[in-house]
């Protein structure tokens, strides 16, 4: 089981996630990326479809913003730092 979360205070933007893989991240008014699974908790787990583009959404960020684990988020991108 994986969760992901994106973590907004380091996003630039870069548009480069949504590309990668537009059935989990979408951005708000700013651009700013966000996870659509549960509104950027990190707390829903990613369907196993989806691990590939994940890795490659997460591997493309420039800012290492995709924050992936196996624990959930709670909300906290950097709860696994
Ligand atoms: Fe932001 Fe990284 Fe996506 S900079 S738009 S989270 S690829």
């Amino acid at each position: 089981i994986k969760y992901t979360i994106v973590d907004k205070e380091t996003c630039i933007a870069c548009g480069a996630c949504g590309a990668s893989c537009p059935d989990l991240f979408a951005y708000d008014d700013e651009g700013i990326s966000y996870v659509l699974l549960d509104d950027n908790q990190g707390i829903s787990s990613v369907d196993e479809d989806f691990y590939d583009d994940l890795e490659d959404a997460a591997d493309g960020c420039p800012t290492q913003s995709i924050k992936v684990s196996y624990e959930p988020f709670d909300g906290d991108p950097l709860k696994h730092e």
